[in-house]
């Protein structure tokens, strides 16, 4: 078990990708702090996972407020013995017409995407830093943040804030012994998607052309919370199917 005696804080852990991830934590021995702003969902997950033998405990976090950030990783500190790794994987996919785009939406899905990592990331490594045993922050980015797409304006904005936020959060923790990375995952089956596929949009681009699993994204997420990464720090790794590295695919 690569994670045994660590303790890791998911944001939006209630559903999807933080749910499959949560998991993949626990699997790998870490004890979770399943955090959501839905209390019902992380409490229905911290117990998924509490019956499969882990051990996860449920909390209600807003990424986008400081002092509950702060409060939530000291009651990780209370409650499960430490915080040796964050993920900041909370966050909305919603789209837009460019031209319909109201201001609100975008300073909203901003707040969400990116604020939230920035407040959650200085809360964690404040509290990492007063322990003095270092730590992990694995950020959840996305395909989009590294190139554009139809109603992404703000998504696309806020998931490339992630990765250079990834990377100056990397120079800034080293001296503190905390590694900064990112994910970012290609289209991922939750339970919000219905259809067998992803669309054609996303399949023709695609070397595996197939949804991902949210225990995909976790597995990545281990491995840059543990000690099998140690010379790693500031980079994105895709979970895409080679969305983002396929150029011609025929001929
Ligand atoms: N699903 C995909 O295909 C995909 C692809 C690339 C990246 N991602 C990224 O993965 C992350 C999760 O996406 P998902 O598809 O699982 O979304 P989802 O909507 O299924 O789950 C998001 C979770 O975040 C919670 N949440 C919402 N606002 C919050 C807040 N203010 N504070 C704390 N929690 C909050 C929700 O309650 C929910 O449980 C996002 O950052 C998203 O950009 C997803």
């Amino acid at each position: 078990m690569q994670l045994n005696g660590r303790v890791a804080l998911v944001t939006g852990a209630g559903a999807g990708v933080g749910r499959g991830i949560a998991r993949a934590l626990v699997e790998a021995g870490a004890a979770v702090f399943v955090t959501d702003i839905d209390l019902e969902a992380a409490e229905r997950v911290a117990g998924e996972l509490g019956a499969a033998g882990g051990r996860a405990l449920p909390f209600r976090l807003d990424v986008r407020d400081p002092a509950e950030a702060a409060v939530a990783c000291a009651a990780a500190v209370e409650r499960l013995g430490g915080l040796d790794i964050l993920v900041n994987n909370a966050g909305s996919t919603a789209r837009m017409p460019f031209l319909d785009m109201p201001k609100s939406f975008f300073t909203e899905l901003l707040e969400l995407n990116l604020v939230g990592a920035f407040v959650c990331a200085q809360a964690a490594a404040r509290v990492m830093i007063a322990r003095g045993k270092g730590g992990r922050i694995v950020n959840i980015s996305s395909n989009s943040g590294r190139f554009g797409g139809r109603g992404r304006a703000a998504y696309s904005a806020s998931k490339a804030g992630i990765i250079a936020l990834t990377q100056t959060l990397a120079i800034e923790l080293a001296e503190h012994g905390i590694l900064v990375n990112s994910v970012a995952p290609g289209p991922i089956r939750t339970e919000r998607t219905t259809t067998e596929r992803p669309s054609e949009a996303f399949t023709c681009r695609m070397a595996l052309p197939r949804f991902g699993e949210p225990i995909e994204v976790g597995r990545a997420v281990v491995w840059l919370a543990s000690d099998a990464c140690s010379f790693t720090t500031g980079h994105t790794i895709g979970v895409d199917g080679g969305l983002t590295v396929t150029g011609i695919m025929e001929g």
